[in-house]
């Protein structure tokens, strides 16, 4: 098996990413705008926003892939205006929030190790890593398949296998969860989790869909606005307290907010289905 340090110089380097002081624009005005930000080793934070806050941009930047006309940014200490682009690859995967915007390989086991390939990686090397993550993401039976076959799930376990391959540290997700149904949702997160725990990578997720709220309880997040940061803390006290959601365009889950109605515990919650469960519990008693 590849181990990451075998690619990138400091396998414990802690924050991952910073973001001191960034500015940005496209046109005449700013779309971020004095953005403080640190990723730590193994977080996974959850980066919400109502269309238009810059949460895209945000990522983009973060990857290196624009560059910031004030401020910069630092991946495991490095400025990322001075690394190398194979150097960002090593340290950095980045899904794009449509899964078939990179895939271009005719077989989804070429576009597994192209990351690999382009590292120089010995092919035993990359079939065993190949099939390690395959096996975690539950995508085995595709490899030999071609990309432009699969459903819109299953491109996107592709997509992530391909940008985790490697062990980056960092990995940067763009509305992930889009297309995906609830269960689905619940099935990413628990993958996400794992590739968290299993790789040691951070996880950075844009999004501003409100059901991975009840999903990622434990999870940092970060709340964006025109550019800003508007809320920095975590998923469950956000949750407790949905003012600042409200206030910014979002709201909470709908499975919580009948629980808080009902006095039920919805820090153990995790889906619509344990709600109808407590709810009948409270039906019962109530009509014993
Ligand atoms: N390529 C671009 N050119 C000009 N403006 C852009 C471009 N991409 C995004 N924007 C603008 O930047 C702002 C932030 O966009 P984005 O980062 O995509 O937000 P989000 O991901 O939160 O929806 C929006 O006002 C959007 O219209
Ligand atoms: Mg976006």
């Amino acid at each position: 098996m590849i181990s990451r340090g075998d690619y990138v110089d400091s396998d414990v380097c802690d924050p991952v990413a910073v973001v001191d002081s960034v500015w940005f624009r496209y046109e005449e005005d700013y779309v971020l705008k004095n953005i403080a930000f640190e990723v730590l080793r193994k977080d996974i934070v959850v980066v919400m926003g109502p269309n238009g806050s810059g949460k895209s941009t945000l990522l983009k930047i973060l990857a290196g892939i624009l560059k910031p006309q004030r401020g910069e940014v630092y991946i495991c200490g490095k400025n990322v205006n001075e690394m190398q682009s194979t150097d960002l690859t090593k340290y950095i995967g980045f899904v794009h929030q449509n899964p078939w915007f990179y895939i271009f390989n005719l077989k989804v086991y070429d576009e597994i190790s192209f990351t690999l390939r382009n590292l120089g990686v010995n092919e035993n090397i990359i079939a065993e890593n190949v099939l390690e993550i395959a096996t975690e993401l539950d995508i085995v039976d595709l490899l030999d398949k071609s990309p432009f076959t699969l459903s819109e799930g299953e491109a996107r376990r592709v997509v992530i296998a391909s940008a985790v391959v490697h062990k980056p540290l960092l990995l940067l997700m763009d509305e992930p969860t889009a297309g995906l149904d609830y269960n689905n949702k619940k099935k990413f997160i628990g993958i996400i989790r794992r590739l968290n725990k299993v790789l040691g990578t951070a996880i950075v997720i844009a999004t501003h869909d409100i059901d991975i709220l009840a999903i990622l309880g434990e999870a940092k997040i970060v709340v964006m606005n025109r550019g800003e940061i508007v809320y920095r803390g975590y998923v469950g006290d956000i949750l407790s307290n949905p003012k600042i959601l409200i206030e910014n365009s979002l709201s909470i889950p709908v499975e919580i907010e009948i629980a808080k109605m009902l006095g039920i515990n919805w820090r153990n919650l995790e889906n619509f289905n344990n709600l109808i469960a407590e709810v009948g519990k409270i039906k019962g008693s109530l009509c014993r």
